[in-house]
């Protein structure tokens, strides 16, 4: 089905959090850091309060009284204006509130600081020699066959072996909707709205920072425009505004300007990997190696475990990968779309093919050789696998038979064509989560959640499910998400929302439908007194007869019937749960100025139950196209002398625009993963971005028989 949000969307009619402007407002805009590392020494903030419309000005000398963070890496650790310490380029080191945002802005340019400024450490590669091990997670992880003593004396076994080095650069999630927060105050009790893949993040958050309960504070933020990861942690303009509305006892409202999107919030740090496979001379993997060093920001400790992806990709009897981190004084790094396996793949799925080369083998057939029924580190089945039909239908399909062996061998006119391949996964769990479902007498049912919908599509999936256990109409559900007063269902992250939300708009329809058949059967005046009732298609029915819900509950006076219900974590423990695909790509690089595009693509999908393909089928378009982008186009520069992104702006960081991407094409196996639910859905978000930057790189190498390692694959590359 179409999305059921699409209407209001179109009309403009979904109010996003920016578009709340309570009675009273006053305009937050944050002052932000010149340099990347040092201290304040002093703010002049004598003209800007001066300046029309301003109410105040607060600053590390003038600070928000504000609580230290529990610690979460994904974030920044330390609360805004607490100390004068300058950490990165960009950091809000203050805010003004005026009566309008154009008074606040300008009042904010009036403002001057001085700072005692050092050099910052901005430059990945200069670092690298002198990477450090991770704040956190295991430095080494070696599974080594029996009598193997180290990964490399499994790989001196191999017949053939490659070992190379591939660099992926910062990149940023540039979602379309800026961040946003409007606060206000009633009494001591708090209303939040802001953009967030989750409520419950936001209230936990807040709860730590402003030291008050839970009980106090409402977030609610029904619509998000894309979050892919940087909507997750909270960042320094909401508790700043929050505690400004508490301190000025009024509404306030904070929008992060497009380049303030670049700073403030975190981004997808640099990355290295190098990787070494080992195989036999029949392609079997005997051992796979991959040392990875992530960039991490020294305002908070998330670093990319880049290498990971080998451990839980193809099979090999000796597998071994290390984490180590850059620290640098650079924005907040933070997960982004497929952290750590979308840059994992790139570094992975490229060695693949390179080895592929080494051996005289289809990199398909190395795939398929490699493929494995057991996750290749911890040794578990998998659920539910279907990898093999992915290539071997990807391949019919997009006519993989037709890919010359010979790179550079296939010219049409000013063209260099090329295919290439890569493999799509994504871990898959199922968390704990509440639904409540209320079945009104207007014939409606509202399923409420604190789920979030970042353009994904949960709302429409809510809506489905709901539909479907209740056998109304969809559209005559009605789905509640992101408002904290309801139960709590999963944030929107780690691919992790259908799975774990689904199975408890089931559950959660189920029990009403119980409540429903009780208060027939109980209820005085109920045709259906004392009756055997049964509920189905939305009706009540005993004895041959049936009355739609909405009608009986009319007749009996009461506005509705409700029930929560609550989903558990996944208890099964002795399998693994990951979802697979395959990508096949076309691309053509201009034989003349080196220009790469993107001119096919098919995607055959193994992600269990797909419940809505419509919304399903967007989300890997959305994951492929953000791979492409990968590929050829984003690059988030660090000026190595100032720290500075030197393209924080959405003219200067590139991203794929339609005119970049064709025709894509995607396929579902729709095989439920039984074992994971009764629904059998997985997770989609994150998977089609895994192995395309990969897919783009392996055809671009056969179109051209050059191999870039250090993305993007941009056209001075080629030449
Ligand atoms: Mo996603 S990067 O798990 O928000």
């Amino acid at each position: 089905m179409d999305r059921e949000d699409g209407p209001v969307k179109v009309t403009g009619a979904a109010v996003y959090a920016a578009d709340n402007h309570p009675d009273g407002l006053a305009h937050g805009y944050l002052l932000t850091s010149t340099i990347a590392r040092g201290s304040i020494l002093a703010m002049d903030t004598s003209l800007a309060e001066k300046a029309p419309g301003v109410i105040a000005i607060y600053t590390p000398f003038n600070p928000l009284e504000l609580h230290p963070y529990a610690k979460e890496e994904n974030a920044e650790l330390t609360p805004p204006l607490q100390d004068t310490g300058v950490r990165y380029y960009g950091q809000a080191i203050g805010l003004v509130v005026a009566e309008t945002f154009e008074q606040a802005r300008d009042a904010a340019a009036l403002v001057t600081t001085r700072y005692d400024a050092e050099r910052p450490r901005a430059s990945f590669a200069d670092g690298l020699a002198s990477a450090t091990p991770p704040p956190n997670g295991t430095p080494v992880v070696d599974v080594l066959a029996p009598g193997v003593s180290s990964i490399d004396e499994a790989l001196a076994a191999g017949d053939v072996t490659v070992t190379v080095t591939y660099t992926t650069p910062a990149e940023t999630h540039v979602a379309m909707e800026p961040h946003a927060t409007v606060a206000f105050w009633t009494g001591d009790q708090l209303t939040v709205y802001t953009a967030s893949q989750g409520v419950r993040l936001v209230v936990d958050r807040l709860t730590e920072t402003l030291a008050i309960g839970p009980e106090r504070i409402r977030v609610i933020n029904p619509y998000v425009g894309g979050g892919f990861g940087n909507k997750w942690g909270m960042w320094a303009h909401t508790p700043l505004t929050v505690a400004a509305a508490r301190a000025l006892d009024r509404p306030v409202k904070t929008v992060l300007t497009r380049e303030q999107v670049f700073t403030v919030v975190g981004h997808r740090p640099v990355t290295a990997q190098t990787v070494s496979l080992g195989a036999a001379r029949d392609g079997t993997l005997i051992a796979v190696k991959n040392d990875g060093v992530s960039g991490k920001s020294a305002s908070n400790d998330f670093y990319e475990q880049v290498a990971n992806l080998s451990l839980a990709l193809y099979g090999s009897a000796n597998l071994h990968v290390s984490r180590k981190v850059v620290t640098l004084d650079v924005p907040v790094t933070t997960i982004m779309r497929a952290p750590q396996e979308s840059n994992g793949s790139f570094a992975l799925d490229s060695a693949m093919d390179e080895l592929a080369a080494e051996l005289g083998m289809d990199p398909l057939d190395l795939r398929m050789k490699n493929d494995t029924a057991v996750h290749p580190a911890s040794g578990l089945p998998w659920s539910s696998k279907h990898l093999a039909e992915c290539y071997t239908l990807g391949a019919e399909r997009f006519g993989w038979s037709r890919r010359s062996p010979r790179p550079g061998a296939v010219i049409d006119g000013d063209w260099l064509v090329g295919l290439g391949m890569g493999t799509a996964t994504y871990g898959a769990g199922r968390g704990q989560a509440s639904i409540n479902v209320r079945l009104r007498a207007d014939g409606r049912a509202v399923v409420s959640g604190t789920a979030a919908d970042l353009g994904t599509g949960q709302s429409t999936v809510f809506a489905l499910l709901a539909a479907d256990a209740l056998g109304i109409p969809v559209g005559r559900v009605v789905p509640v998400l992101g408002d904290s007063a309801t139960p709590p269902a999963a944030n929107a992250g780690g691919s992790g929302s259908t799975s774990t939300n689904g199975p408890a708009v089931r559950l959660a329809a189920d029990a009403a439908k119980e409540a429903m058949v009780r208060l027939a059967t109980e209820h005085e005046k109920s045709p259906f007194h004392g009756q055997e009732v049964a509920f189905s298609a939305g009706e009540v029915r005993a004895g041959g007869r049936g009355m739609p819900f909405g009608e009986l509950l009319t007749l009996l006076g009461v506005p509705a019937v409700e029930a929560t219900a609550t989903s558990p974590r996944n208890p099964v423990k002795d399998h693994a749960f990951r979802s697979f695909g395959a990508h096949f790509c076309e691309v053509r690089v201009n034989r003349w100025t080196g220009e790469p595009r993107v001119t096919r693509w098919l995607c055959v999908v193994d992600a269990g139950t797909i419940v809505n393909a419509r919304t399903a089928r967007s989300q890997i378009v959305g994951g492929i196209v953000m791979g492409i982008g990968q590929a050829l186009l984003e690059d988030l520069r660090i000026e190595p002398e100032t720290g500075r992104f030197a393209n924080a702006t959405m003219a200067d960081y590139l991203v794929p625009v339609n005119a970049d991407i064709p025709h894509i094409d995607v396929e579902f196996l729709n095989y439920p993963d039984t074992l994971l639910s009764d629904l059998g859905a997985r997770g989609i978000g994150e998977f089609g971005i895994v192995g395309a930057a990969a897919a783009v790189a392996n055809a671009v190498h056969n179109a051209t028989g050059r191999r870039i390692r250090d993305l993007p694959i941009t056209l001075d590359k080629l030449l």
